[in-house]
């Protein structure tokens, strides 16, 4: 049997009090992500692997709603911020929202049809993503990007289809700015 709870979650750090489980992502596991391969070997060499993100979770199987947090670190790769795998859900009728706490970034969507959207994350937008668009978030900032989700706990995570083509559009500093254009290596 489930009772209720409260669960603390600190927009600042991320951390989920209590959590269930959580996953850290190094860069290196990242490998294939970035569309400049020798910028990726060598920020992951230099910078001795840092951690990209971590995702904290409160999820019970039993019911059918979960969330937590996911904290992304600040940095680039040749000149492309550091982003998270991105992932369509495997059930098609589950869609998630996105809640920043803290920091700056952009989710960037994608449709099963191609289209594309962006929404600003930043303290007080909670970012609405609908079934069957896959997601990424991308940590524009120079702080930590501290976000909430909430969807359903089987929703199920479909990340080989971003792996294996990419997303049609990156995000890359320019002058100071993120700036959205075209991925060269979509396929
Ligand atoms: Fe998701």
């Amino acid at each position: 049997m489930l009772f209720p709870e409260g669960v603390a979650i600190d927009g600042i750090s991320g951390e989920v009090t209590p959590s269930t489980d959580r996953y850290t992502k190094k860069l290196s596991e990242l490998s294939g992500l970035f569309h400049d391969a020798a910028a990726f070997d060598k920020v992951v060499a230099e910078g001795g692997d840092p951690i990209a993100y971590e995702v904290v979770d409160y999820r019970k199987q039993e019911c059918d709603i979960c969330f937590g947090t996911t904290i992304m670190m600040p940095g680039q790769v040749g000149g492309e911020y550091f982003m998270t795998r991105g992932h369509f859900h495997e059930r098609k009728d589950c869609g998630e929202g996105y809640y920043t706490q803290s920091g700056e970034g952009l989710l960037l969507l994608e449709s099963r049809e191609g289209e594309v959207r962006t929404v600003e994350m930043k303290p007080g937008i909670c970012a609405f993503i609908p079934p069957e668009w896959a997601h990424r978030s991308i940590n524009t900032g120079s702080e930590k990007l501290v976000f909430v989700w909430f969807c359903a706990t089987d929703a199920g995570h479909d990340y080989g289809t971003i792996r294996e083509r990419g997303m049609r559009k990156l995000v890359v500093e320019r002058d100071g700015r993120p700036a959205i254009i075209d991925n060269p290596n979509f396929a």
